[in-house]
């Protein structure tokens, strides 16, 4: 007899009962074993869902918050802090694309005179959404919350507007880009237009007071105009892209939101913005990483010969045009009600250089900036949006807001490189650039002017 019958029959138990309890010790340990492989799972899943797509989740917080009141006091605090005005006079602004290029430098400008700002930003991946990342915590290093949401969340915006009172709306949120258009055309309808749509709705319908809005649209609405230098009072019914058609149509929108609401909107026609944080996909950036990779740089020469030409406009002269906009807009003068007092200013202006330049002189500067020479593969321009070139006349906003850009080529892009050989650790000197591997290059097309 083995012994364990024997042990068994000593205790007095019999071989089968303590056989069946020793399978159910083992079906209980195995269990026990495949809960905590499903709660580590579970854990680790999260993790990943967090890591890349942190989007996603925060914006499930704020509709669960929204839903169940549970962190909802905090998210509303967070945004009052955030908005709240630090001095006498100053203004309240939501900023919607805050950690894009122009958002991030308006913000931060915003801030540093004393005003509060909330920002709203989608953080999506037309471009590196670690870029627009990093904006956000440099936004944050200074007080400054963005939040994760998308300027068509209509209960989002209601809410935003509700916990704080904002005085003004800087809308920059859009889909940028003028070629991308060919890939994803309905992006553009759904942040150009379905967007600006929804934040004039909340802005006029569930602020109270209303808040002034001031808002990009674009040097492209003069598409085929060749009447030059640019001049609002141009024709601007033929655009060359459907980004260009996005924006005009913007402009016909808020025509129609300041005659029915009462809301005062400024438009902002931006010419090639550039300069620190800039947009990857923007010709002067990405010809900055071609050059340090040691890829060629594509040249648009247009069909008659001639060099493409821009009027390259330095962020910090663009951001001033925005304040001096915000500083002037003058009230919104309609109700939560409908019923408008009377009318509210609608103006439309030119935020540019005044001086168009050859896009090789462009890569010439940076080519001198970055201490190598660019391989360069020049094509006839494709006639599937860019124009062959841009020429602001800023008489307008000069007069009206102050605005004078100051700054040249030169000086800009000098302070674009230093960023850049900063931001991704670009050895300009040893000659080992490592920024082609480093700012993670997606295929996509650039865009001269945007
Ligand atoms: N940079 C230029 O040269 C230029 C020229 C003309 C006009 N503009 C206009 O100026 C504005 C700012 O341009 P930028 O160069 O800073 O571009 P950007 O792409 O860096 O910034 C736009 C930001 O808006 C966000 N966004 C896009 N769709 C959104 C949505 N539905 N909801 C919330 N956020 C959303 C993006 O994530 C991005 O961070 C845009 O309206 C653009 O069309 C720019």
């Amino acid at each position: 007899m083995p012994a364990g019958v024997v042990d068994a029959a000593a205790k007095g138990v019999r071989p089968e009962r303590r056989a069946a309890g020793a399978k159910k010790q083992l079906v209980s340990a195995s269990s026990h074993l495949l809960f905590r492989a499903t709660v580590l799972a579970t854990i680790a899943l999260v993790v990943l869902f967090a890591a890349h797509y942190p989007s996603l989740l925060s914006r499930s917080y704020i509709l669960s918050a929204a839903a169940y009141g549970r962190g909802a006091a905090s998210w509303e605090r967070e945004v009052r802090r955030s908005a709240a005005p630090r001095r006498d006079g100053a203004l309240s602004v939501l900023v919607t694309g805050a950690a894009g290029f122009v958002g991030l430098h308006c913000s931060l400008a915003l801030s540093a005179r004393g005003d509060g700002v909330v920002g709203l930003d989608n953080f999506n991946a037309y471009y590196d959404p670690s870029l627009k990342r990093a904006r956000q915590r440099l936004l944050a290093s200074r007080g400054v919350l963005v939040l994760d949401g998308d300027v068509n969340d209509a209960a989002l915006l209601e809410r935003l507007l509700a916990a704080a009172r904002i005085t003004h709306v800087l809308h920059l949120a859009a889909q940028a880009g003028v070629r991308h258009a060919l890939r994803a055309p309905q992006a553009y309808v759904a942040a150009n237009v379905a967007g600006l749509v929804a934040l004039l709705e909340a802005a006029a319908r569930h602020a109270d007071p209303q808040p002034a809005l001031v808002w990009a649209s674009s040097s492209s609405v003069y598409g085929l105009n060749d009447d030059a230098p640019f001049s609002e009072d141009h024709r601007t019914d033929r655009p060359a892209s459907l980004y260009a058609a996005t924006k005009k149509a913007g402009e016909a929108i808020a025509h129609a939101y300041n005659h029915i609401y009462g809301l005062s909107i400024t438009g902002l026609r931006f010419f090639t913005v550039y300069g620190p944080w800039g947009r990857p996909d923007m010709a002067y950036f990405s010809f900055a990483r071609s050059i340090v990779a040691g890829e060629p740089v594509t040249l648009f020469r247009a069909a008659d010969g001639a060099v493409a030409r821009r009027d390259f406009t330095y962020v910090d002269d663009v951001v001033r045009g925005c304040l001096g906009a915000l500083d002037t807009a003058g009230k919104s003068t309609g109700s939560r009600s409908g019923k408008k007092r009377g009318p509210a200013p609608l103006r439309v202006y030119n935020l540019g250089n005044t001086s168009p330049v050859p896009v090789t002189h462009m890569l010439a500067i940076l080519e001198k900036l970055l201490g190598r020479k660019a391989r360069k593969r020049v094509v006839t321009m494709p006639s599937n949006g860019d124009v062959p070139f841009t020429h602001a006349n800023v008489s307008h906003a000069a007069r009206d807001l102050g605005y004078r850009p100051a700054t040249s080529l030169e000086a800009g892009l000098r302070h674009f490189v230093d960023w850049f050989v900063r931001y991704y650790k670009v050895d300009v000197g040893g000659g080992s650039a490592d920024a082609g591997k480093t700012a993670k290059r997606k295929s996509m097309p650039t865009s001269a002017a945007s």
